[in-house]
């Protein structure tokens, strides 16, 4: 696990940023998984000036989401198909055919999360998984208690994540209970994660995540078994690591290392 540790949300919605950009320069069809929440919004503000200022193209990238509430439909102003429209969507030359999120109000929800896990196969799967992380521990909304090994599937909602997330809504009754999300066996496919954390309130779950057991308590601690995952942390998020000293020192090492080899 790489863990990025920098100076402020700001810092660490850069380097986030900074890592989406080469994939895309590098790969011009490449498959991205994408969040949503307060984390990536200033991510996806930095990825909508790349595109207008430098022309970073997205003309052939595909998108896959990793998850929706059941029951809002796509135009719900709280529903994520409606967040990534407004967020990133409209503003860059991501092709609308190209882009998928969960169908929270399919009739059949089972067979639609089964089509969902078929369409990103045959993507070629994802090449970059950005994530963000539950107070709760969670990746995508793989509360705690999910399996390791869960594939797209409808999932209830922990009261602790109703509760942060009542913020959107306005108040807690009106969040939906049960949301569509990628698995964690899912998200573990794609070929390369990148999870963003700001904020103190995140710093318990992180430290869970990256230095604790690996445990479906804390379903993000299942990155500890991807090969190519990279933790972009804000110093307030990365607050209760017990490392982070040496994760700074091995950082910068390997940030000269790559200069010289430029
Ligand atoms: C969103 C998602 C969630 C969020 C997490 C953090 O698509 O899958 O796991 O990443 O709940 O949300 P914020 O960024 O709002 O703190």
């Amino acid at each position: 696990m790489r863990v990025i540790i920098e100076a402020d949300a700001a810092a660490a919605a850069a380097t986030a940023a900074d890592f989406i950009a080469a994939l895309v320069r590098r790969k011009p069809d490449a498959v991205l998984g994408l969040a949503t929440g307060g984390t990536p919004v200033s991510c996806y503000q930095l990825l909508i000036e790349m595109h207008r200022q430098e022309g970073l193209d997205f003309g052939q990238v595909r998108t896959f989401n990793l998850d929706e509430y059941v029951g809002l439909p796509a135009t719900h102003p709280q529903s994520y198909h409606r967040f990534m429209q407004e967020q990133l969507f409209d503003h860059v030359n991501l092709q609308p055919e190209r882009c998928q999120l969960p169908d929270g109000v399919a009739d059949d929800l089972p067979a639609a999360c089964a089509a969902y896990e078929a369409a990103i196969r045959e993507a070629g799967g994802i090449d970059l998984q950005l994530l963000g992380i539950g107070t709760d521990g969670h990746i995508a909304f793989n509360e705690p208690g999910s399996s390791l090994a869960g594939r797209t599937r409808v999932k209830h909602l922990t009261a602790e994540t109703i509760r942060d997330n009542a913020r959107f809504f306005g108040d807690e009754a009106s969040v939906p209970r049960l949301a569509v999300t990628m698995g964690v066996g899912t998200i573990l496919e794609a070929r390369c994660c990148l999870l963003l954390a700001t904020g103190a309130h995140k710093a318990e779950a992180v430290r869970a995540a990256v230095e604790g057991p690996v445990s479906a308590s804390i379903t993000a601690s299942a990155l500890q078994l991807h090969p190519d995952v990279v933790m972009v942390l804000d110093e307030a998020a990365a607050g209760e690591l017990q490392r982070s000293e040496y994760y700074k020192m091995a950082e910068a090492a390997e940030r000269t290392r790559s200069a010289a080899a430029e």
